[in-house]
């Protein structure tokens, strides 16, 4: 594989869910905000914000409801990334019942522009020595979390982030082999089969070796547990809610 340090720094990422006292400064705060705003933008239409969380008791409020994930409490740094059509609205001044801002077009754009910021923040993060943890776990109770942080319309609170210098140093996830997710030309389901066997074997591995051999699973069997269950079915709702659907009929040649 050809290195160079920003891969080397890519292929060493691991989630961190546990962090020193150590903070972090406003200047590096600042600065991973900046990295994460100059990732690609559809349009450059800039469709999210991100709201840090300093308030101690907003702060144990979010552990709580994105499942008592300590972490989210303990971390120095914890920012909400938000899928945002709200300040496009603003800045188009549409009155009510004008423009194609509430669209499924645009949720996809909000919310890839989220991510993208997103990653570009934990790159840089990483690239200081800090660690980061992804939080969908504010996504359990989104109406609460929307309504602690006063989140307004066309404003969809995405995921959480937890930044700090780590106090623990995990092993790597192992990924799916590569040939699973490259297809050449046309979609190509042909070797799935084994190719998930043997990342199955990997992660099985992988489990035991970090749960000291107590835990015993591998990914189809973890796939199966997660996609057998339901999880966050009021986000179709929620999402209407927040008017991310409003003008998708309102197309002139639409005849709804
Ligand atoms: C959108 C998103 C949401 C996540 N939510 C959580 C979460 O709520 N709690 C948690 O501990 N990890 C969370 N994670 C971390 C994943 O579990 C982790 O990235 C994945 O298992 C791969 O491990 P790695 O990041 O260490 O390589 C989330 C990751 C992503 C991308």
């Amino acid at each position: 594989m050809s290195m160079n340090e920003a891969i080397h720094k890519l292929m060493n990422h691991r989630s961190i869910r546990k962090f020193k006292q150590e903070p972090v400064t406003k200047e590096q705060l600042v600065t991973i905000i900046r990295a994460a705003q100059m990732a690609s933008t559809s349009s450059n239409m800039q469709a999210y914000s991100v709201i840090q969380i300093n308030d101690r008791d907003k702060r144990s409020r979010l552990a709580a409801l994105a499942g008592n994930q300590a972490y989210v409490e303990e971390c120095p740094v914890f920012l909400v990334w938000c899928a945002d059509l709200y300040r496009l609205k603003t800045a188009c001044g549409f009155a009510e019942g004008e423009g194609y801002i509430g669209t499924t077009e645009n949720l996809v754009v909000a919310i890839t522009d989220t991510a993208l910021a997103a990653q570009n923040a934990v790159v840089a993060a990483e690239s200081m020595g800090l660690g980061a943890v992804y939080i969908g776990g504010i996504r359990n109770q989104i109406k609460e979390v929307s309504a602690l942080l006063k989140l307004p319309e066309y404003v969809i609170p995405v995921y959480g982030m937890c930044l700090g210098y780590p106090d623990q140093s995990p092993s790597i996830r192992p990924r799916l082999p590569y040939e699973a997710v490259l297809h050449e030309d046309v979609y190509s389901a042909e070797n799935y089969e084994n190719l998930i066997q043997a990342y199955d074997e990997t992660m099985k591995q992988y489990m035991l070796d970090r749960t000291n051999g107590t835990k015993d699973t591998n990914w189809t069997q973890a796939m199966q547990v997660k996609l057998g269950t339901p999880s966050r079915l009021h986000m179709k709702e929620f999402i209407s809610s927040q008017r991310f659907w409003d003008h998708d009929r309102k197309a002139p040649d639409s005849k709804a």
